[in-house]
């Protein structure tokens, strides 16, 4: 175990969420990142149940991490929700117990990033696994965070197609106006996008012996069981858990810095990451894009993390 190693810390904000559960459970049981708090928005399921959610995670793993509740819904873009993906609740497929709420905070999500940020002594890298509806909000409300941010990770995006329109990825086309501000905030940016997202799989022989890695692999197998990003039989894709998989195992992606915009006024094209990796717009790259992953050994980085949350 690397005890001598200092923690990162970081925020994550999320939805819950089967992908975000794994990747919650990773970075929470990780001898290298503090997760000094949990914020919830609006997404794969309401707010309200992506909060009860959180709860129910930090309960079964046996987590003490504040959590605070965010924004409902988009600054603009009408709400419309992925529960074909993760069923009614977010996390059909576990009957998990009930949530301890002690943990949830009166806070307004956007307050308790602004106090925990400007209270820690270190910068802190935000992970954002859901809309970025919040962080918008954080930057636009408190600008004086922006200096004290390390860096913000991000599942969110695509160079290509995406898996909410044509040509948006679900968490950037939930709130296309929050992923404009965030993009063009000049803090440091990493996107972890489909482009990645799709290659993270977790294969049917994985699944099997992921079923028994203790109570959490046991957790994962049956929500694997009912999550529609993917297939149980040819793959399911942990888009988020490569937000995570950045910070612990960066060596995992190939990087470019490159521009990237957020479209707003395309009538089909809405909520589109324009990856400028040509050059075309002639702009100062604004974000590290991750451009490819070695699936292989993600894989295995990840059957070794969930065994590691005991
Ligand atoms: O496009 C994938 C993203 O949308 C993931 O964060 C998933 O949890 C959903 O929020
Ligand atoms: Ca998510």
């Amino acid at each position: 175990m690397e005890t001598d190693m200092k923690k990162r810390p970081i925020i994550i904000d999320t939805d819950p969420g089967i992908d975000d559960a794994l990747a919650l459970a990773i970075a929470l049981f990780s001898d290298r990142l503090e997760v000094k708090l949990l914020t919830t928005v609006a997404g794969n399921v309401s707010l309200e149940a992506v909060t009860e959610n959180t709860l129910k995670l930090l309960t079964f793993f046996g987590k003490k991490v504040p959590v605070a509740k965010g924004c409902a819904e988009p600054l603009l873009e009408t709400f419309v929700d992925a529960s074909n993906v993760h069923g009614k609740t977010g996390m059909e497929g576990y009957d998990f117990p009930a949530p301890d709420t002690a943990p949830l905070l009166e806070e307004h999500a956007v307050n308790a990033m602004r106090r925990v940020i400007m209270e820690s002594e270190e910068p802190i890298t935000l992970v954002p696994i859901a809309a970025l509806t919040n962080i918008a909000l954080l930057l636009k409300l408190y600008p004086e965070v922006r200096e004290k941010i390390r860096e913000i990770v991000m599942m969110g995006g695509s160079i290509t197609r995406g898996n909410k329109g044509v040509m948006s990825e679900f968490n950037i086309g939930t709130d296309p106006e929050a992923a404009a501000i965030v993009f063009k905030s000049g803090v440091p940016i990493v996107m972890a996008g489909l482009d990645v997202g799709l290659k993270a799989l977790v294969l049917p022989e994985d699944s099997e012996e992921i079923l028994h890695m203790g109570k959490v692999g046991d957790m994962a197998y049956h929500l694997f069981k009912r999550y529609r990003g993917g297939s149980f039989g040819t793959g399911l894709k942990m888009y988020d858990s490569c937000a995570v998989a950045y910070l612990l195992k960066p060596e995992l992606f190939t990087v470019e810095e490159t521009y990237v915009e957020v479209e707003l006024a395309g009538t089909v094209t809405r909520g589109c990451t324009a990856v400028d990796l040509k050059g075309y717009l002639r702009q100062k790259p604004n974000a590290k894009v991750c451009v490819d992953i070695d699936g292989e050994a993600f894989r295995v980085w990840f059957k070794q993390s969930i065994q590691a949350c005991v």
